[in-house]
């Protein structure tokens, strides 16, 4: 499956013909379940301004083209839910790598606690209670605009640093209320999350929580913090958990090896009985067959190997010796 990846060309969160075509490319490719990029739940809770988002009614229409296509294809259609907390306000990493200021269209990041990500990045607004709840009930909104757009699952973005990951840590949450402190108030952002989408979103279709497993830091969130939160994540009817890795503590060694994460995914897979998605240097067909033969996780997830080939599950199937079949207008190409 297609693992979520930003594409940073939005314009007012709005998805255009690139999207189309980015994503349309990798269900004519052969790939079983696309999930689209990280999608802001609010326009401060984009990296970028050319996030997508789902914050109002007016970005549904060009998703449903796109989520439209894609199920044409034979492929499922995903999308992730997201917000980028203190991450928040960057120019596309094509164009420059400086905190946005307001004059050039940025705004001031929010967190669970004043504490910048590192000298790069802005001092975020510390969240009030009323605004933690109005953000969960964004989420929950968003979770039915993306129903109304056609999405047939959808991701919650519990990684890489950003705010959902920001409240699990206790590197970047020092809240002394309900919502720090302890584990449990840690994950009360995440479950509240959880449970509030899971009332907008139809009981029928799956739901996936994607989690930095480990921070890869002494004192930061752990594999056997993941493994207790997961096992609460099973219990709200959650459907898998994506395990990646990372992104929440700027002075991480992370050793980036072939599957260098799917170790976290069947820890997770064995400690909580939940099944997992493996994802980070999965690059060939052998490698991926292999992590599902072996138990290690339930699905891989690819992201840089399919924007290198679109088509790769056609080479992967041929090469695993599967039948995958060709959209009609290339059987003509068949192997
Ligand atoms: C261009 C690009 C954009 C990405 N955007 C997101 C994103 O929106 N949400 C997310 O959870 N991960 C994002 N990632 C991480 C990927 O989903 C994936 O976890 C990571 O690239 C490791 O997998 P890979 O080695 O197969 O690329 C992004 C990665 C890339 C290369």
């Amino acid at each position: 499956m297609v693992s979520p990846m930003c594409q940073y060309s939005a314009i007012d969160g709005v998805a255009n013909d690139w999207h189309l075509v980015h994503l349309g490319s990798r269900a004519v490719g052969g790939a079983g379940l696309i999930i689209a990029e990280a999608c802001a739940v609010a326009p401060e809770g984009r990296i970028t301004p050319n996030d997508l988002g789902l914050w109002k009614e007016e970005q549904i229409p060009a998703l449903k083209r796109i989520t439209d296509f894609i199920k044409e294809q034979g492929s499922v259609a995903g999308i992730q839910l997201a917000h980028a907390g203190r991450k928040a306000s960057f120019p596309k990493p094509w164009v420059g790598a400086e905190l946005l200021s307001e004059d050039q269209g940025g705004w001031e990041p929010v967190a669970p606690s004043a504490k910048p990500f590192n000298d790069k990045y802005a001092l975020p607004h510390e969240l009030t209670t009323v605004e933690i709840m109005q953000l969960i009930n964004q989420f929950a909104e968003a979770g039915s605009r993306a129903y109304q757009a056609g999405f047939q699952l959808i991701e919650l973005h519990a990684a890489h640093g950003y705010l959902i990951n920001e409240f699990l840590s206790p590197l970047s949450n020092h809240r002394t209320d309900d919502w720090g402190g302890s584990f449990e108030n840690r994950c009360r952002f995440l479950i509240e999350i959880v449970k509030a989408v899971k009332k907008s979103w139809p009981d029928n279709l799956p739901i996936f929580v994607r989690i930095s497993a480990t921070e890869w830091v002494d004192g930061g969130w752990s594999i056997s913090d993941s493994i207790a939160l997961s096992k609460e994540l099973k219990t709200l009817g959650i459907d898998l958990i994506d395990c990646s890795s990372g992104g929440n503590a700027a002075n991480a060694k992370i050793a980036l090896t072939p599957g260098y994460q799917v170790s976290l995914a069947k820890a997770v897979r064995d400690g909580a009985a939940i099944a997992t998605g493996a994802v980070g240097l999965i690059t060939n067909a052998i490698q991926a067959q292999t992590i599902l033969e072996q138990g290690e996780a339930d699905l891989i997830f690819l992201g840089r190997k399919l924007l290198r080939d679109p088509y790769f599950p056609l080479h992967a199937a041929k090469e695993l010796g599967v039948n995958l079949v060709l959209p009609g207008q290339y059987q003509r190409a068949a192997f």
